[in-house]
């Protein structure tokens, strides 16, 4: 099938059926042979995932009747033209055409006409797009915009901003494989541009690459993981035997990497979401890692452990995203207001229940890929006041030791947005 039509089903996918841009884009790729296609697949999804309010209103403004019912995926096949228009090299005669015949494919052959008709308008047009309203300057919906001025008023257009750029690639040393030194070597051997990051793991690719190019990926040598993510375990510190409770642990990228750090502790890797831990199996298998998997739910401990206290904790904890939009463009339209006040309500039920799990004298370390205050300090610091056996300990990094945890903004150092606070129980 035409690439246009396969990018319309992915748009489809996520707008109409609120299935994520990770899920609904693959799907699609394995009907493409080549990887240059499937690199443009990509591009066409996300980008209009990025520009979707200014992308709409162009198409919008161009059709005399919207496009309702059965008819939306033109409507979405439109907005895959028009990016192409906007934002991509791709000569317009040949974008027009290609999405009219995605349109035939598409068994809208009625339609042919008006997909061809409106794209050659906004190109005849070559009118600017529009930024009448905040949502349409920022191609953010106005609930996030108002939330993020309420949190940073003096910088949210540039947390925007950098919200928006494509994300860099990140690699993770294997410590029990190599030092990073020897890494970042072997990949200037393999002709791989690096650098390495602030925490002791990581490095910054220059260019994103196939992970099938990246030396001894396959043995385990690296794993993929945005430097931000990579504090988790490093914050955590866990040491020698320890047992160490992994509360939310899928995928399982922090899972592998407290292990790396520290091989002999006793992890148990907890999540809810029993499709989403095979993939925590696959990615210690990967790296010859050990540790024992449950499918339960963190907030209820008592139903599926009775050993001993744990030393350690880490709760990455379920969260609205908003830190990772420019990995996931998709969560601008997927999530919505009234979620941020459920999260908010199960991250504290999660935190309470997982600390009477932690031994007197531990530590645990609440992250979040989260960059709303709801979500992070305001739920540390609730969490503070009602629990008084906890204390918060500074993380280094902080701005102010005073904060009450550690926010990391998209784009700084090139990193994910993430928070964390480490707390210790008296
Ligand atoms: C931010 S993700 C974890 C990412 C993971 N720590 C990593 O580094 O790969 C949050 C996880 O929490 C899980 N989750 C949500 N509610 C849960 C609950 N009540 N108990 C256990 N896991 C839960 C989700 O399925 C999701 O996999």
């Amino acid at each position: 099938m035409n690439l246009r039509a396969l990018a319309a089903k992915v748009v489809f996918q996520v707008l109409e059926k609120g299935i994520s841009l990770s899920v609904a884009l693959p799907d699609q790729q394995r009907h493409l042979e080549s990887g240059k296609d499937k690199a443009l697949l990509a591009e066409l999804s996300y980008g209009v995932m990025r520009h979707l309010p200014q992308l709409d209103k162009q198409v919008s403004d161009c059709i005399s009747k919207p496009l309702k019912g059965k008819q939306r995926i033109v409507h979405q096949l439109l907005l895959v033209g028009c990016y192409q228009l906007y934002f991509t090299r791709i000569p317009s005669h040949a974008a027009i055409s290609e999405t009219a015949e995605a349109c035939r494919q598409l068994k809208f052959e009625g339609m042919v006409k008006v997909v061809n008709g409106v794209l050659r308008n906004i190109q005849r047009q070559e009118k600017p797009l529009s930024t009448d309203n905040d949502t349409l300057a920022h191609n953010t919906p106005a609930w996030i915009i108002k939330r993020l001025k309420a949190a940073y008023p003096d910088n949210w257009q540039h947390v925007i901003e950098q919200s928006h750029q494509r994300p860099p690639m990140w690699l993770r040393n294997n410590q029990q494989s190599q030092t990073r030194d020897e890494y970042l070597t072997a990949l200037t051997d393999a002709n791989v541009e690096a650098t390495a990051g602030s925490s002791n793991d990581a490095i910054l690719l220059t260019s994103p690459r196939d992970v099938m190019q990246l030396p001894g990926f396959e043995t385990g040598a690296a794993s993929v993981q945005d430097g931000a993510a990579q504090w988790a375990a490093t914050l955590l510190a866990p040491q020698g035997e320890e047992r160490v409770l992994d509360a939310c642990a899928a995928p399982g990228g922090k899972t592998c990497h407290l292990l790396e750090l520290a091989p002999n502790i006793k992890l148990v890797a907890v999540d809810n979401d029993a499709k989403r831990l095979e993939r925590v199996q696959q990615n210690l298998d990967r790296l010859s890692l050990e540790a024992e998997l449950i499918h339960g739910d963190a907030a209820n401990i008592d139903s599926w452990w009775q050993g001993d206290k744990f030393d350690r904790i880490l709760l990455d904890a379920p969260c609205s995203a908003t830190g990772v939009i420019r990995r996931h463009p998709d969560i601008k339209w997927l999530r919505k207001n009234n979620d941020i006040e459920e999260l908010a309500s199960l991250q504290s039920q999660i935190f309470d229940h997982c600390w009477q799990w932690l031994k007197p004298g531990g530590t645990l370390l609440y992250a979040t890929c989260s960059i709303l205050p709801q979500e992070n300090k305001d739920q540390v610091s609730a969490f503070l006041q009602r629990t008084p056996d906890a204390t918060l300990v500074p993380i280094t990094q902080q701005a102010n030791p005073s904060d009450i945890g550690w926010q990391i903004l998209p784009g700084q150092e090139n990193m994910d947005g993430f928070y964390y606070a480490r707390l210790v129980k008296d």
